[in-house]
């Protein structure tokens, strides 16, 4: 199962997010991370730049980004994932991908793997979790074995991610995202939510039946997996005090 670490701040959840990410730095300088865009992981990246870690040679993929916004559009995720993460860390902006960066659309989702791929895969896959369940844009009904693909965002995404745009009508019909094979691949995941708004799509992807249904439930199958969420996010989780005691008594040695 995955290891749930309950944690009182979105703060406390980015400091151990950021150690995660320091730890495999720091075996290895060219690391490959996944990068999550949304609110979610903006402790972690604070978190990570206040270290003043090298991390000029980690390479970079980027979970998702919307189809049919013009170049440059300040809420792309190339714009944001430029803003929030690659000029804070310190990233080398030409070894940070995001999906559909270069080429025609049609062939985009098997450029970026065969990418992914001849970086050696993803080391750590840092994520967030929208309400309706989905990982990176992998709405409800996503396959399991799907990869790198376009996809039409539901309509409770597209109002949850309003908030970014001048008006509802502005954010986009369709993105691109990596799959949820694809996801699986990464040799950890780090899952991250805040907020009474994910309690139930974190009860669902942590204890829920395993369902295309709630993609987040994906992580099930994951033989290495890090839910660090706060109280608020671990409302609804059966077993809280199991995971409290199991962090509050994992040896030292084990790592995240
Ligand atoms: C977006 C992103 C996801 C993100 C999710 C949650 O739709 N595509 O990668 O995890 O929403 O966003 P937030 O972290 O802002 O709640």
């Amino acid at each position: 199962m995955a290891e749930v670490v309950i944690v009182e701040s979105a703060d406390a959840a980015g400091e151990i997010a950021a150690d995660a990410i320091e730890h495999l730095v720091r075996s290895n300088p060219r690391a490959v991370l996944g990068l999550a865009t949304g609110s979610t992981p903006l402790t972690t990246w604070r978190a990570l730049a206040a270290r003043g870690l090298d991390l000029s040679q980690v390479r970079g993929f980027a979970l998702d980004e919307y189809v049919g916004l013009p170049p440059g559009h300040p809420e792309s995720y190339r714009s944001v994932i430029t803003r929030e993460v690659v000029e804070p860390l310190g990233l080398t902006p030409s070894l940070v991908r995001v999906p559909a960066d270069s080429g025609p659309i049609e062939t985009a989702g098997a450029d970026y793997e065969t990418a992914i791929e001849a970086a050696g895969g993803v080391d750590l896959q840092i994520l967030g979790i929208g309400r309706t369940g989905h990982i990176g844009f992998n709405e409800p009904g996503s396959s399991f074995a799907s990869l790198t693909r376009v996809k039409t965002l539901t309509e409770q995404t597209r109002r949850d991610n309003a908030r970014f745009f001048a008006s509802p009508e502005d954010v986009p019909q369709h993105c691109i995202t990596q799959g949820l094979g694809t996801i699986l691949r990464a040799r950890h995941l780090v899952l991250l939510a805040f907020g009474e708004g994910k309690a139930e799509a974190i009860a669902g992807a942590v204890e829920g039946p395993v369902t295309a249904s709630l993609p987040g439930s994906a992580i099930q199958l994951h033989p290495h997996v890090t839910v660090v969420v706060d109280e608020a996010a671990a409302s609804r989780l059966a077993l809280a005090q199991y995971y409290r005691d199991v962090y509050a008594h994992k040896p030292e040695w084990q790592g995240l």
